[in-house]
């Protein structure tokens, strides 16, 4: 192949073939001295879905930039410095999704999911993505787990929603939550009140930041979001939603309150809240534990995020939590992955024979839902010893050529160091009784 410009960029040099060896910033690999946090956390997130009836979607991490840049709203920061924007070969212009709502309300029309169910309840976890400025607790590539509930305003399901992502965490341990809950009205109650805070802002235009200055008229509940650390305080004297809320929504705040007063919930009114996405309308909340700066958990209703996108009324609630900050923040606090571990045991095999045996034994075992782990690679019975005190396991299997030739295995317990001989074809029944 005659070499082009392009070929030669591609030549690895000694820098590049550093870099070629790390993760892309902002994107870390999860590793296996994590795993027991990542399955303890999707455990737990799966088996909090089944008690309250939520049904699994996953849909696709690339979808066309337009499904975000319609929902999440053109003057969001998401939108504007943090997607992954790119063209396909065949010219189609897809983004990295930087959330999961939009997507899930994407299939719904698309596959008329209300017909499976209604209210629709799904969950769904797994990476997004925002180029932001890569920090602890805030990554470029991170993992969600999120519930949404679709077809229904009734305050009820902003309740449920609120409920599940507590229960989610207190699943996991975790104690000191704060709940941070405003209303943002709906399309009427909100026009007067963006009147309202645009004149607010205008007074004080000069000290805004060039964000914020460019997003005033366009979207004012932007600035009550900035995160400048001059435009912060002056968000203190803005005026309030909550004093320019139609009836209806007052109505459907005030029992969103009840549910969650009913539920033992504590929470704290913010009213500036206002999330940094611009589909939600009516009830909106953050979740932080209290030694930690960043949200675990965010989330509201949107019942106008299908119209939005050109569907028909289809209104919804939802929440989703961010699992790497869920680790940091088990992590800074001590805790444990909190996690139903199977029996495990280890089995060691000496000898070419019993070797090329091992593998139909331990699956014997593996689909008797049995753990079984090994070192069979090692040559001998000291070393593959020694991962079972590395992995502390209760049991170990030892089966040798005298043993396959007696149709035998060797089982040990590695707390008394007993060791008796038990019969092959007893072998499950036998390992079942010793790891109860
Ligand atoms: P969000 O507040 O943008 O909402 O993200 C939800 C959670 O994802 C945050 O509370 C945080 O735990 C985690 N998260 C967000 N950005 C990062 C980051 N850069 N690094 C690490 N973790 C991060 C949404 O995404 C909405 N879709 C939530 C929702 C569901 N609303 C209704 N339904």
């Amino acid at each position: 192949m005659p070499k082009t410009k392009k070929n030669k960029k591609t030549i690895l040099t000694k820098s590049n073939k550093f870099d070629l060896l790390k993760s892309v910033k902002g994107m870390p690999d999860i590793l296996p001295k994590d795993g027991a946090w990542w399955k303890s956390i999707i455990q737990t997130g799966q088996s909090v879905s089944e008690l309250h009836d939520f049904h699994f979607i996953e849909t696709p991490i690339l979808e066309p930039a337009t499904l975000f840049e319609l929902a999440v709203g053109a003057s969001t920061d998401i939108i504007e410095k943090e997607m992954y924007v790119f063209k396909t070969k065949g010219g189609d212009r897809v983004a990295l999704r930087p959330e999961g709502t939009a997507p899930v309300v994407r299939s719904y029309i698309e596959h008329h999911l209300g017909y499976f169910a209604s209210p629709l309840k799904v969950y769904y976890y797994g990476p997004m993505f925002r180029y932001g400025r890569p920090q602890a607790g805030r990554e470029r590539q991170f993992h969600q787990f999120g519930f949404e509930i679709l077809s229904d305003n009734d305050p009820v399901y902003d309740g449920e929603i609120i409920l599940v992502a507590l229960e989610f965490l207190k699943s996991l341990k975790f104690k000191n939550l704060s709940l941070k809950i405003n209303t943002i009205g709906c399309k009427i109650c909100r026009s007067n009140y963006r009147e309202k805070l645009r004149k607010y802002y205008q007074d004080i235009k000069s000290k805004l930041c060039c964000d914020c200055e460019r997003r005033l008229e366009k979207n004012p509940f932007r600035l009550l979001d900035c995160k400048n650390e001059n435009c912060m305080p002056l968000r203190n004297n803005a005026p309030i939603i909550l004093d320019y809320l139609c009836q209806n929504c007052n109505n459907h705040f005030k029992t969103v309150l009840e549910l969650i007063e009913d539920n033992n919930i504590s929470y704290e009114p913010d009213p500036y809240l206002v999330r940094g996405l611009d589909y939600y309308n009516r009830t909106v909340f953050e979740i932080y534990s209290l030694d930690f700066k960043w949200a675990l958990a965010g989330g509201g209703r949107y019942d106008y995020l299908s119209e939005m996108l050109g569907g028909r009324c289809i209104p919804g609630v939802g929440v989703a939590i961010g699992i790497e900050r869920l680790i940091e923040t088990m992590k800074l606090q001590q805790m444990t992955p909190h996690l139903k571990l199977k029996p495990r045991l280890l089995f060691a095999a000496v000898g070419d024979q019993a070797k090329k045996a091992s593998l139909r034994l331990m699956n014997e075992l593996r689909s008797n839902g049995i753990v079984v782990i090994e070192a069979l690679g090692k040559k001998s019975l000291r070393a593959q010893m020694k991962i079972a005190d590395k992995f502390k396991v209760p049991l170990v299997l030892i089966f040798g050529q005298k043993e396959f030739f007696e149709k035998t295995i060797i089982v040990r317990d590695m707390k008394t160091g007993a060791q008796e001989s038990i019969i092959l074809s007893k072998l499950v029944e036998e390992v079942k009784k010793r790891i109860k």
